[in-house]
């Protein structure tokens, strides 16, 4: 390009990056700075599997009552007990698969105790969450009619710790089998002819932990066992994803994957994102400064470099990439809502989580030739989650909306991205501004999700388009003034996606004016 070409070039993208900033919430005052970013649309990377938008709903607070289950008697509009604001939320997100009963109360959980007539079913204490008293009024059917109602796989997780061999081999039986067997048999006694399936399932949860305190080595043969008596009865094939590591306990996989690793179909990692990494001081979700944002963000991208570490044990023993790498609890954990039961992790959301929920997508998106699937925690009123109900009352989050935005990548082919970002800087720390992903979907339409972590400075991102003729740009916009915006029963659309003008094609470059502290979603 001659010297003249460039000048006019450069005025020009300024020009529209100025145009583009006055058009979209004032949200910085400092100068903005550049990134740019190569779209390399003509070599297409792995197909990003829905899994990655998977979802959590245990047995814990008001996830499950109040927040899914509100019972048929109730005035809170309700399908067979189910609350139909939530379930039509939900609908809008497409969501793969909710693992279910948990978490920690899933080595706990008894499965016969949830069927049948609800008056009936026998009470239990859950020990871990809160201590309440568990009346197991929504149990298997419930849960398979709340998957059917929003439109998802069920990802169920078997009792290894307190549970016992054939209990688990009679809930698939119970679950899966179109047999003249006993346990088809009650299922259909219970109300469900048709047998439902069942593709997903995880064989215990945190089994160093509270699935029963074992050593990798015990582990992996109680796996290999309970698998054996997983079956696959006809028409219903389950994936087993056995349970894996709590965040760089990398001996865990490796015992896993040299023990166990061709009996498994997937291996899960658990990994929580704590402002402060102390577990008895996390850090609040609304009152937070600068500092506080910024290591909440640092934290949550260590996911990529345990992604990349796990993944590096599992091809090892799987160079094929045959086995998935499940990232089936994750998500922002902080202190609980003043005057609320701890042991529910009641917990709002705020501008924040959104920016982790993008960054993290991006990860699992950037390693989908390894990564399965992944499941936030949780789906309703627990940790990092989708929707807040209060009675009648219901609100989604901002982490729902990136939930909304990104679910274009969803079964679509990942295309290549080369980004070079300015870093975010705050004392001495620094993390990059920019995090990008890109993919093409079914109907030839590639979309660019892209998140600025800075919350004071504004980016100008240069994108070449090598690869794709784009006619037309369009896209949303998630920010908000605030650094811990969010939206509450009163204001539910304080922070909601709005359409986006600062994106401009010219010829093969695209020029973005990426607000400070946002997630933008572009289609081309
Ligand atoms: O998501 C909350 C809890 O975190 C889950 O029950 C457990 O598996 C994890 O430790």
């Amino acid at each position: 390009m001659k010297t003249t070409a460039v000048i006019s070039y450069l005025f020009t993208a300024v020009t529209a990056f100025a145009a583009a900033l006055s058009a979209q919430p004032a949200t910085s005052s400092v100068a903005p700075v550049g990134a740019t970013l190569v779209l390399k649309a003509g070599q297409p990377g792995p197909v990003i599997n829905p899994n990655i938008y998977g979802q959590f709903a245990e047995h814990l607070g008001h996830c499950i009552y109040g927040g899914i289950w509100v019972g048929e008697n109730s005035p809170i509009p309700n399908t067979r007990g189910i609350r139909s604001d939530v379930v039509a939320a939900l609908r809008e997100l497409h969501i793969p698969n909710v693992r279910w009963p948990g978490g920690c109360f899933a080595d706990e959980y008894h499965w016969r105790d949830g069927i049948g007539p609800r008056e009936q079913r026998p009470r239990m204490i859950n020990t871990t969450w809160g201590g309440v008293v568990e009346d197991n009024s929504f149990g298997t059917h419930e849960f398979m009619d709340f998957c059917e109602q929003i439109g998802t796989r069920p990802y169920v997780c078997g009792n290894v710790g307190s549970g016992s061999v054939r209990e688990m081999m009679e809930w698939v039986e119970y679950l899966t089998s179109g047999a003249d067997s006993p346990l088809a048999n009650l299922r259909r006694k219970n109300g469900r002819d048709q047998p439902w399936k069942v593709s997903l399932m995880a064989i215990g949860n945190e089994s160093w932990g509270c699935g029963g305190n074992m050593r990798p080595e015990y582990y992996a043969d109680v796996f290999r066992r309970y698998n054996t008596f997983v079956k696959n009865y006809p028409g219903n094939d389950i994936y087993r994803v056995a349970g894996g590591s709590s965040g760089d306990d990398m001996n865990w996989t490796n015992v896993l994957m040299a023990m166990a690793g061709k009996q498994m179909n997937g291996l899960s990692l658990h990994y929580y994102t704590l402002p402060t990494r102390d577990w008895k001081k996390k850090g609040s979700a609304t009152e937070f400064d600068e500092a506080a944002w910024f290591a909440t963000l640092r934290h949550t991208l260590r996911m990529d470099e345990l992604v990349t570490q796990h993944a590096a044990i599992m091809d090892k023993y799987d160079p094929e990439k045959r086995v998935g790498l499940v990232v089936d609890e994750w998500g922002d954990w902080y202190d609980v809502e003043p005057g609320t039961n701890p042991g529910f992790l009641y917990q709002q959301n705020t501008l924040r989580d959104a920016i982790v929920a993008g960054l993290n997508l991006h990860i699992f998106q950037k390693h989908a030739d390894r990564v399965f699937g992944a499941n936030i925690a949780q789906m309703v009123n627990v940790l990092q989650s989708m929707i807040l109900t209060d009675g009648p009352k219901m609100t989604v989050t901002p982490t729902y909306w990136v939930f909304e935005m990104y679910k274009v990548h969803q079964g679509a082919t990942s295309l290549p991205i080369e980004l070079t970002t300015p870093d975010y800087v705050l004392g001495e720390g620094k993390i990059p501004a920019v995090s990008a992903a890109a993919s093409r979907d079914t109907a030839g339409k590639v979309h660019l999700s892209l998140v600025n972590t800075d919350p004071n400075r504004s980016i100008a991102v240069t994108c070449q388009l090598e690869g794709v003729v784009a006619k037309a740009v369009t896209g949303r916009v998630l920010t908000a003034t605030d650094m811990n915006a969010h939206n509450t029963f009163d204001a539910p659309n304080a922070v909601q996606p709005v359409p986006f003008t600062g994106a401009t094609l010219a010829n093969s470059t695209l020029t973005v004016a990426l607000p400070a502290k946002s997630v933008v979603v572009l289609e081309l």
